[in-house]
């Protein structure tokens, strides 16, 4: 069976300038270096804001990071008249590995539905880069629907279109647990992961089921981590506001050694 390799994303939403960003991979960057970190068992991944991006991957390059690169979003389109998108070409160039699609905040106050979702997937699989798609049910879903319901049909749905399939990360992440202080227990976060990977299987089979990574998300810090990670099922988090502080991000993607104890 192929052996997923954990995945630390940090999610920098709508925080940070482009000086502020470069600051905050340095210091990310030695911190880990200094910790002896071992990127091939954890890979750690930012996504900064568009305006970060070209900032970042040039800092990546010149020191030779092992630290690589997400973006927050991706246009359905590729070129035209679109004013204010930015197309997958643009962030492949820019060394663009993965990038987030359908977070729960776009789908809230962007109208994004299953549709868009969808359409920014096949966009992602066009260009090689890998999308990260987030599912999660609100608490109003939760009580009518129980937890695993709604991140099951949005991930079907954002993989509607097989004809193209690459490699894809799922991120559950209950809208309820976001910001808020209110974190899904392990055993939740693990049995939703469990749901939703049994239905890639039904739908894709065993290869694919099996080396796609499903991430955890919704107030992650370094102190709750590896209660997510210590499931097999769960393969690493997607981190909001914890991912904007070099030491506890660090302290996240180092969870190995909180396992330990
Ligand atoms: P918080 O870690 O701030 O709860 O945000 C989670 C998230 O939305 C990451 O995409």
């Amino acid at each position: 069976m192929t052996k997923r390799v954990a995945f630390i994303a940090g999610n920098w939403k709508l925080n940070l300038d482009h000086q502020q960003g470069i600051a905050l991979v340095q210091k990310l960057a030695w911190t880990l270096k200094d910790a002896g970190h071992d990127y091939a068992g954890a890979e750690v991944t930012v996504f900064p804001g568009f305006t970060s991006l070209r900032s970042i991957q040039t800092l990546i390059d010149a020191d030779k990071l092992d630290i690589t690169l997400g973006a927050q979003d991706i246009s359905a389109f590729d070129s035209g008249a679109y004013t204010g998108e930015v197309s997958g070409l643009a962030l492949k160039k820019l060394d663009v590995k993965y990038a987030l699609i359908g977070h729960s905040e776009r789908r809230q106050y962007h109208n994004e539905t299953d549709a868009v979702v969808q359409a920014k997937v096949s966009a992602s699989f066009r260009h090689g880069i890998v999308p990260v798609i987030c599912v999660g049910e609100t608490l109003e879903e939760l009580e009518a629907e129980g937890a695993a319901a709604v991140p099951v049909r949005q991930t079907l749905a954002a993989l509607a279109d097989h004809s193209a399939l690459g490699d894809f990360v799922i991120a559950y992440e209950p809208v309820w647990a976001i910001g808020t202080g209110q974190v899904a227990t392990p055993e939740q976060a693990a049995s939703v992961a469990t749901k939703i990977r049994t239905a890639i299987r039904e739908a894709f089979g065993d290869e694919v089921a099996d080396k796609t990574r499903i991430l955890y998300g919704g107030s992650v810090k370094a102190a709750n981590v590896a209660g997510f990670l210590r499931s097999p099922e769960v393969d690493g988090v997607l981190v909001g506001g914890a991912s904007l502080d070099a030491e506890e991000f660090s302290g996240i993607a180092r969870f190995q050694k909180h396992l330990a104890i």
